[in-house]
């Protein structure tokens, strides 16, 4: 059975003095995975404050170490005890140019370093209208597969993230999260990747408010949260809705 994860993505957004109180306001919840993804110069202090909640962070670089300037490794961020990367956001593909195959070294940089990979996949609207979203799935999934493997891939996370829905207040409904969700691990199922086991988050205008209907669909294993996440409040009552998803499952 797979326990359900809710990931924050705090995204450019902190300081130290607003980010104290925040991470002095979170608090582990019985049941659920939780995660917080910030920004690198504040890893040290929500490593520090962040007691049964686990430490993320937003993108990693695909090189080890050396002339890489500007870039932040996976060992680096590993000596912090981090323990998801989320790679392949829409944000780092749209606005920094990504490509698929360099969102899979990210990965598998990750995971050598023994942090899960949380890789974000998602159409646009146009893509959507144009009925091109398992093509869009397959177009960012196979790249990942063939440089992680089926196994690999068995052990990252995938974040199912539309890009229309993302700060927009606008979430997916039920109905095209419940088809998409099963789309992607039917899509795992046919390249030979234990499906079953990959989490599949949805991300996307997720709020206190949608997250309990959202999270007690099947394929649906909890969240990557953006706005939400940087008000502890709507953030912990995200993570009990999943806690109630959960309990329904065991
Ligand atoms: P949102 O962002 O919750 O603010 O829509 C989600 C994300 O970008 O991960």
């Amino acid at each position: 059975m797979r326990k359900k994860l809710v990931a924050g993505n705090w995204k450019m957004n902190g300081s130290l003095a607003g980010n104290r109180k925040l991470l002095d306001a979170l608090a582990p919840v019985d049941g659920v995975d939780i995660a917080v993804c910030v920004p690198y110069p504040y890893l040290a202090q929500a490593a520090e404050k962040l007691d049964g909640i686990d430490l993320g962070v937003q993108d990693v670089s695909e090189f080890t170490a050396g002339a890489y300037t500007g870039e932040v490794s996976a060992v680096m961020v590993a000596e912090f005890g981090c323990a998801y990367a989320i790679v392949g956001h829409s944000e780092r593909r749209a606005l920094f140019r990504e490509g698929e195959a360099e969102i899979g070294r990210k990965a598998a940089a990750a995971l050598a370093q023994g942090l899960v990979p949380i890789v974000c996949i998602g159409e646009t609207l146009a893509e959507r209208e144009a009925e091109r979203v398992v093509a869009v799935i397959e177009r960012q999934l196979a790249p990942v597969l063939e440089i992680l493997g089926a196994e690999g891939l068995a052990t990252a996370v995938l974040a199912y993230e539309p890009v229309w829905a993302i700060g927009t207040g606008r979430s997916a409904t039920v109905a095209q999260v419940a088809e998409t969700h099963a789309a992607i691990r039917a899509w795992l199922a046919s390249h030979g990747v234990a499906s079953e086991r990959v989490k599949i988050l949805y991300g996307g205008s997720v709020k206190a408010d949608n997250a309990r209907e959202l999270f007690a669909l099947d394929d649906v294993d909890g969240g990557l949260i953006g706005g939400a996440s940087l008000i502890a409040e709507e953030f912990l009552a995200i993570c009990r809705a999943a806690a109630v998803a959960q309990s329904c499952i065991e």
